[in-house]
């Protein structure tokens, strides 16, 4: 599964991008407006940091427009991967600007039968929220697992992309169902490293090496 930090913040991306595991970047209007820096800007900067898909995400909500914005936003960079909300406008959108050959991330989906929207429009990624779901009491990752078997059986080539993933268990469901890629804050990445007997072996090797190679006198 490709891991995607979800965040417009550049500190947190170096440091992901550094441990050479982050395979793009989702971001969205409440990220970039976090940042505080216009989003053609910002998305120039991920760029630069990131090598791979980066979805930048257009706020105009008619279709004309999504895509007048949208080909603007493909032009920032060739990685740049053009984000639309699951809307009628969204989905005409989307048809538009796959056929013209621009990559496409259809976002806010929240149903099976919105992913085979999606599918259909020929986005080149899929996003189901997995987090929301599970806040209005619906399990998110039955959505992923639905989704996958309905591409499997036609063969669509649309990437699913779990998002809105909360937790460690949110990844870890989401690479069993099958999605290819999980977009996570960057403190879900961070929580990814860790488990105490990492800690405590490796704490165990150092003082058993330096007890058999301190000079004698210093033990
Ligand atoms: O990838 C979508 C994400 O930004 C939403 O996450 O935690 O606000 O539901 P959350």
């Amino acid at each position: 599964m490709k891991i995607f930090l979800d965040t417009a913040n550049l500190e947190e991306l170096k440091q992901g991008a550094a441990w050479g595991i982050v395979d793009g970047v989702t971001t969205n209007p409440t990220l970039i407006a976090k940042e505080g820096v216009a989003i053609e800007e910002q998305i120039r900067r991920i760029c630069a940091i990131v090598d791979g898909d980066i979805s930048a995400e257009v706020v105009a909500t008619e279709a004309d427009a999504m895509i007048q914005e949208g080909r603007g936003l493909a032009k920032i960079h060739q990685n740049v991967v053009v984000k639309l909300p699951l809307t009628r406008d969204g989905i005409r959108a989307c048809s538009t600007l796959s056929k013209d050959g621009i990559r496409t991330n259809v976002t806010l989906c929240f149903s099976a039968a919105q992913a085979l929207l999606a599918a259909k429009a020929g986005a080149y990624i899929v996003s189901p929220f997995i987090g929301r779901l599970d806040d209005i009491g619906t399990p998110g990752i039955a959505l992923i697992q639905e989704i996958v078997t309905i591409y499997r059986n036609y063969g669509y080539p649309t990437q699913i992309l779990a998002a809105s993933l909360r937790s460690p268990m949110h990844v870890i469901d989401s690479a069993k169902a099958g999605a290819h890629i999980g977009t996570m804050p960057f403190k879900v990445l961070d929580m990814l490293f860790q488990h105490p007997l990492t800690d405590r072996g490796l704490e165990q090797f150092l003082k058993d090496y330096a007890k058999a190679f301190q000079p004698a006198g210093v033990r």
